[in-house]
């Protein structure tokens, strides 16, 4: 399996999409327009559509059928990038190795370009066929954005102040920020492939899992030389747990994500299972 070429495909396939669905910079108004494609392009490693398309090739269908989901998922990420970095929020001067959203076009402009990608992402997901299906996907993405999904998490990473955190409102904060929405991904691919209940349930595990691994090897990739988590960075595994038990959490994490996926077939699944050891074993 080759995956770096398998996402470079899906990668290039969904850019084109988005790039003919997004207005253009001259469209007015074009700071906004500016702003949104600014937050999009150039790709960041694209991951959530690429499981979004695999989950409906691990589902027997094509991956392109789940290309509608694939941008909706990419441009809601890329909403919730541009809010996290806001000075109200992490207060990050820098995004994607270039200056953040609100650095370059105001925090206003970025809040309403945020605003605006993810009205964009439940356009595109409502227009997906058969009507029942979009109806379904856009619960789903809802669900996992709001109070009880990323929203939620946000909210609570946030709140996380000087005070000693606990191993429970870590994991809190990682499901709900983080692996709900590759959760989400996982879950609107199979449905566009037709997947059954029991699996929509198998690919929910495995989007959970995946997410959550993510986000523990994001916490080990950001860890300081001094191996001890900034406090006033948010809710970092290492701020409870040292970096032995979060490489064997991934690990354990990785096993149950390939687990998840031992009902499907094809070469979906072998992206599926090539992205969790590729998680495993990230550097960027
Ligand atoms: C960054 O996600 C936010 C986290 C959940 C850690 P990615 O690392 O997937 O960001 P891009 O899309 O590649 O820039
Ligand atoms: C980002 O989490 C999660 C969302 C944007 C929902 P972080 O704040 O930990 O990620 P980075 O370090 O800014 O990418
Ligand atoms: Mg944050
Ligand atoms: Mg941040």
């Amino acid at each position: 399996m080759d995956l770096q070429n398998y996402i470079a495909q899906k990668t290039s396939f969904v850019d084109a999409r988005l790039d003919a669905e997004m207005p253009g910079e001259d469209a007015a108004p074009r700071v906004l327009h500016k702003a949104m494609r600014y937050a999009v392009f150039p790709a960041g490693k694209r991951l959530r559509p690429v499981v979004c398309m695999a989950a409906a090739e691990a589902a027997g269908a094509d991956g392109e059928t789940a290309v509608l989901p694939a941008m909706a998922v990419e441009l809601f990420h890329s909403y919730t990038l541009i809010h996290d970095d806001l000075p109200c929020m992490d207060d990050d001067d820098t995004r994607r190795g270039k200056p953040a959203c609100h650095v370059e076009f105001g925090e206003a402009n970025a809040v309403l370009a945020g605003d605006a990608l993810q009205a964009l992402a439940f356009e595109l997901l409502a227009r997906h066929q058969p009507p029942e299906c979009a109806a379904r996907m856009v619960a789903e993405l809802a669900h996992a954005a709001g109070s009880l999904g990323v929203a939620g998490g946000q909210v609570e990473d946030l709140a996380l102040g000087d005070e000693p955190t606990t191993a429970e409102m870590v994991d809190y904060i990682h499901l709900h920020k983080t692996a709900d929405l590759f959760c989400a991904a996982a879950t609107m691919g199979a449905m566009a492939g037709r997947a059954d209940d029991r699996q929509l349930e198998a690919m929910s595990r495995y989007g959970t899992s995946l997410g959550l691994m993510f986000q523990i090897t994001d916490d080990l990739l950001d860890l300081p030389p001094s191996g001890k988590p900034d406090t006033t960075d948010g809710a970092s595994y290492l701020l409870v747990h040292d970096i032995d038990a979060a490489r064997a959490r991934t690990r354990s994490l990785a096993d149950e994500a390939t687990t998840a996926l031992a009902d499907f077939t094809g070469p979906g699944k072998d992206a599926l299972a090539a992205i969790v050891e590729w998680v495993v074993r990230r550097e960027h």
